[in-house]
């Protein structure tokens, strides 16, 4: 399973990186706002980091706006990934990068069907959203399930990269399902290492080793 970071903060890449742990970068137009930066100086960055396959998503809304935004992306160098949103003419937009040969990550995905025309588009990636889907109480795993089972029954090569990643469960239950990817904020990333079992453990062993006699 793959693990992208969720940001477009250099510092948490660049912490995320020195784990050894990321595969990847996803970045989306709320994640460069935060970093209150020009988003071609953003994207420069993080591309000289070589954190493998980098998700940047254009903002247009038409077929050839998205065409056009994707060839200014894909100048950043063979990393990049054109995230496009899930709509009509990002469809067609996919059908016509890949054909192209450029990389894509359909992004604001909610649905099962969704997913499938991403994929008959060819898309590269997909990403379900499951945390917002969990915040409006459906089940975003279920979401999961669903798509990994009809691109195996067809055997679509798109990637299921899992977005919206709250909780250590989301990933502990994308990788049960057998997603791809995860793309994981970093604060989670860290919290995948932490159990307080461990901490107790790894104290106790360290008072216990204070009474060994040394040499
Ligand atoms: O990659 C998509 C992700 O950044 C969205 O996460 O928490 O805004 O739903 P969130």
């Amino acid at each position: 399973m793959k693990f992208f970071i969720d940001s477009a903060d250099l510092g948490e890449i660049k912490k995320a990186l020195a784990l050894g742990l990321c595969d990847g970068v996803t970045t989306n137009p709320s994640l460069v706002a935060k970093t209150g930066r020009k988003f071609d100086d953003v994207l420069k960055e993080i591309v000289a980091l070589k954190p493998g396959p980098i998700s940047a998503e254009v903002t247009a809304v038409d077929c050839d706006g998205m065409l056009k935004e994707a060839e200014h992306l894909t100048a950043f160098g063979p990393d990049i990934v054109v995230k496009i949103p899930l709509i009509i003419e990002g469809l067609k937009a996919v059908k016509l990068l890949t054909a192209r040969g450029v990389k894509t990550n359909v992004t604001l995905c909610f649905s099962a069907v969704q997913a499938l025309l991403a994929a008959k588009a060819g898309a590269t990636y997909i990403s379900p959203f499951v945390g917002r889907l969990d915040d409006v109480s459906e089940d975003g795993m279920q979401l999961i399930e669903q798509i990994v089972e009809i691109y195996t029954n067809y055997q679509f090569k798109t990637q299921v990269l899992v977005a919206s990643v709250r909780h250590p469960v989301h990933v502990l239950r994308s990788a049960r399902i057998g997603a791809d990817v995860a793309t994981i904020p970093y604060k989670v990333i860290e919290q995948l290492a932490q159990h307080p079992l461990t901490d107790k453990g790894l104290k106790q062993f360290l008072a216990d080793w204070e009474k060994v006699p040394k040499a």
